[in-house]
């Protein structure tokens, strides 16, 4: 029988345990996979020094499950983190952020030694860009920005009634097809008022755990 995404998304949460050593401090990222994945880690009983969420969302699970929260800023590296992605390309470069935590998920990931990224076989795709890119932007710079997004080819959506965990907007953009996902990522990143954008092509995932029909492939 052909299993749904739900039990895909279980699947490679269950794997991306092999990664995660018992106390240390983990990075956590944000969404549906994430949340399938702290599922399987509390019910593991591995015990964690602590974690660092990229996310509300995500720190609140995590309390729930009695692991203490440390601050970014109070280390220096993070030997694992695990996240999930929206898109995949054949060379690890993601879209993140539909959940909207792409900017603390950048910083987890930046200064992360793995980043273990755990999906269902849907995200990966040949090319970037059929999931519309979130880009986090000041609120005053919003319309600035659209403008350059629409002059690359997009169309950049506003967010309606989202406030990102760090008080900003998100534009969502449309119809494009990233052939260049790091020149991409550079050049939306040097437009003032740019807070973060969802591509991760300079820092890519360092793993892959898809969960498939056949089972999980590690990439
Ligand atoms: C959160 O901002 C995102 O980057 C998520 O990691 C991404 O949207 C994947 O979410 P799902 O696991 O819910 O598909």
């Amino acid at each position: 029988m052909e299993m749904d995404a739900l039990s895909l998304k279980k699947l490679v949460a269950k794997a991306a345990l092999e990664y995660v050593e018992a106390g240390t401090v983990l990075g956590v990222g944000t969404g549906s996979t994430v949340d399938c994945f702290l599922d399987a880690l509390a019910e593991s009983g591995l015990q964690l020094k602590g974690a660092v969420s990229s996310s509300v969302r995500s720190e609140k699970k995590l309390r729930d499950m009695g692991v203490p929260i440390v601050e970014m800023n109070d280390v220096t590296e993070l030997s694992v983190y695990v996240d999930g992605a929206d898109e995949i390309d054949p060379e690890f470069a993601l879209i993140k952020g539909g959940g909207g935590a792409l900017t603390r998920e950048k910083i987890a990931a930046d200064i992360s030694k793995k980043f273990v990224c755990i999906a269902d076989e849907s995200k990966l795709v040949p090319v970037l860009g059929a999931f519309p890119l979130p880009v986090e932007v000041i609120p005053m710079a919003r319309e600035a920005i659209a403008r350059k997004l629409n002059a690359l080819g997009g169309r950049a959506v506003l967010r309606a009634g989202f406030t990102t965990d760090n008080g900003n907007e998100i534009l969502d953009v449309h119809g494009l097809q990233i052939q260049d996902p790091a020149a991409l990522e550079q050049a939306i990143n040097q437009w003032p008022g740019v807070v973060t954008n969802g591509l991760f092509a300079l820092r890519r995932a360092d793993v892959v755990l898809l969960g498939t029909q056949n089972g999980v492939k590690t990439l």
